[in-house]
């Protein structure tokens, strides 16, 4: 087997054996972690900045080290970087870089400091990146599900449990309800980015160091507020990237069950919208089809989120302190999640907002559903039958209605009356699907009156998330 000898690896020292390519190979992380390049070079410079002020380094010292990161970035951004697999890592192939270009001053770098707390702030930076993404995406896909709410309020649509039709709705009642679920996902995302954005900085290895470090400086520095509190549980915590990762997979859960719907909806059996075509695709062999392909590979992409969430559950369920290398594979896991997350909520706005929707075809299928049911048993209730037996009758009369292929709302008021004399002419106001819409005004409900009130409470949210910033802050 080929082997590279151990001399070059900055951890050498104590060393007499080689390492082989295959062991090198299987141990590198530079796959993801050179992805990490910008944050790991912010941290350094903060790293040097701080120990210049704490007077661990110089001055001059600290200004030679940080132009020689900015070279080294500028030399990964123009690609003209050589990534050494040998060097296992972002971080050793960094330093490494910035001993060539500035000599041994590049050493004093790492003073006080491991990779381990250094590993660790850098995928919190990342993290919060990621994060920042999701909630700026995630109010546009607000804004668009509000907006198409806001035309459709007029829109009726039989509401389902059990996939069976229930009662009637607004369309705008029906998507509101997502925009429910994104905001719950806005402030999940943000609770998250609050413990994402501490500094482990200062821990070194895991027992902290005795240098004279100033964490909160390297903190501030970094655009983070918070510093650890225990460097044992600085460096070996990956709560954050666990969290992000159960954000993102309830995020999916909710694209997953509009995608759901779209395909619903979209099947001709009920025609409810049509598939914009930029978002579906034909057969090559049945010419009459359109596929929402793009809806079924969000629900299907939303099985491999949770997947790498269980992924690095597992890799971190009975990991001892300290650091271990296993937390190594908390990287891929979370890359792959967040490009599936950003581009599922960037395509689903644009797929929700080219959405078309077909009234007829709702007005239809709430006729042959029978929705104005509950209606008609709360209208005999309210002239004084017990609920029960209300039921009943109504039950009943859509069995007759159902034989004779007509809605409740076609039967004679006479034949009405052979099931019960309180039917009187007002039944056929009450069985209006907009009237039972228009009544149901309690707050929270479909009624119009409720349906304004919500979409000017989000607005407002928006507005005030948008202002306050706090989703504005990503770290590039
Ligand atoms: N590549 C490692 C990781 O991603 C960096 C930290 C390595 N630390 C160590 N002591 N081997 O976790």
């Amino acid at each position: 087997m080929e082997s590279s000898k151990n001399k070059s690896k900055l951890w050498g020292g104590r060393f007499e054996g080689q390492t082989s390519t295959l062991v090198e190979e299987f141990t590198q992380s530079l796959d993801y972690d050179s992805l990490l390049y910008a944050q790991d070079i912010a941290g350094s410079r903060a790293h040097a900045r701080m120990l210049a002020m704490q007077g661990v380094l110089g001055s001059d010292e600290a200004m030679k080290i940080i132009a020689g990161l900015d070279q080294i970035q500028e030399e990964i951004e123009s690609g003209n970087f050589l990534w050494n697999q040998e060097l296992e890592d972002v971080h050793m192939n960094i330093e490494k870089r910035l001993t060539e270009l500035i000599g041994p001053l590049g050493q004093k770098l790492h003073t006080g400091r491991s990779r381990n707390d250094q590993v660790a702030l850098d995928f919190r930076l990342f993290t919060t990146s990621a994060l920042t993404l999701w909630q700026e995406e995630l109010l546009s896909l607000i804004r668009t599900f509000t907006d198409q709410a806001r035309k459709n309020v007029d829109v009726i649509l039989p509401g389902y449990t059990h996939l069976q039709p229930a009662q009637p709705v607004s369309l705008a009642q029906h998507l509101l309800a997502y925009v429910q679920m994104f905001k719950r996902d806005f402030e999940r995302v943000g609770d998250a980015l609050k413990r994402t954005k501490v500094s482990p900085l200062g821990a070194a290895a895991l027992a902290g160091t005795t240098y004279p470090l100033d964490p909160q400086q390297v903190s501030h520095e970094v655009g983070f507020k918070d510093v650890f509190s225990n460097s044992m549980d600085a460096v070996s915590d990956r709560d954050f990237v666990l969290e992000g990762l159960f954000s993102g997979s309830v995020i999916m859960t909710h694209l997953s069950r509009f995608c759901e719907e779209i395909i619903i909806w979209s099947n001709p059996g009920f025609g409810f919208i049509l598939l914009p075509d930029a978002y579906s695709t034909g057969s090559s062999i049945m010419p009459q089809k359109k596929n929402p392909d793009v809806a079924e590979l969000i629900r299907g992409k939303t099985g491999s989120v949770y997947g790498r969430l269980v992924s690095l559950l597992t890799t971190m369920k009975a990991l001892p302190l300290a650091y271990n290398r296993d937390m190594q594979e908390d990287k891929g896991p979370f890359m792959e999640a967040h490009k599936t997350v950003l581009s599922s909520l960037k395509i689903m706005t644009g797929m929700v907002s080219a959405l078309k929707f077909d009234s007829l075809a709702m007005e239809k299928a709430l006729k042959s559903g029978f929705l104005n049911a509950t209606e008609m048993a709360d209208y005999l209730t309210s002239k004084g039958m017990p609920f029960r037996q209300a039921h009943h009758v109504t039950g009943k009369l859509v069995s007759f209605a159902e034989k004779k292929g007509a809605g409740l709302e076609d039967i004679d008021l006479a034949d009405m009356k052979k099931f019960s004399d309180l039917f009187e002419e007002d039944i056929f106001r009450v069985l209006d699907y907009k009237e039972a819409v228009n009544r149901r005004n309690t707050p929270g409900g479909t009624g119009p009156e409720s349906i304004a009130v919500q979409i000017r409470d989000i607005g407002e949210w928006v507005d005030i998330q948008v202002k306050s910033g706090k989703c504005g802050d990503s770290l590039g």
